[in-house]
């Protein structure tokens, strides 16, 4: 009986590790830095912007509201496509590795801001 409880103790505390872990990462661990290339695109300043995750596990199908959005140069839809999807739904590159790039040409910076991602902790 007292090794029963002890193992569900355990178990527990196991649980809630990984639980906790999970709960660090949230949709503000995505990193996304943005910088003017100083290329003219149709008129309109290029700005290249690098996503990253700051999360420690993975974190994929992220998505970001791009309504509003606009540019005069074509975004790769593999990095960002039309929906706000990043990278396909694949995970994201961690902080420490390189980003994910794409261009686009517009007046202003864009706040893309994420709305929703999953996260998988192995
Ligand atoms: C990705 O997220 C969308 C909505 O946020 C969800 O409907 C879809 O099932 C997710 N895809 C995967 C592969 O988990």
């Amino acid at each position: 009986m007292a090794v029963l409880f002890k193992l569900l103790t355990v178990s527990i505390v196991i649980a809630c590790f990984i639980c906790s872990g999970q709960a660090q990462c949230s949709l503000s661990n995505v990193i996304i830095k943005q910088s003017n290339t100083g290329v003219w695109i149709h008129g309109k300043p290029e700005i290249q912007a690098t996503i990253n995750s700051a999360c420690p596990c993975q974190q994929y199908n992220v998505t970001f509201d791009v309504a509003g959005f606009q540019t005069t140069e074509e975004v790769d839809p593999n990095i960002l496509n039309s929906n706000g999807l990043v990278y396909n739904g694949n995970a994201l590159p961690k902080a420490d590795e390189e980003g994910l790039k794409f261009k686009y040409a517009w007046d202003s910076l864009f706040l893309f801001k994420p709305i929703s991602s999953q996260i998988a902790c192995s």
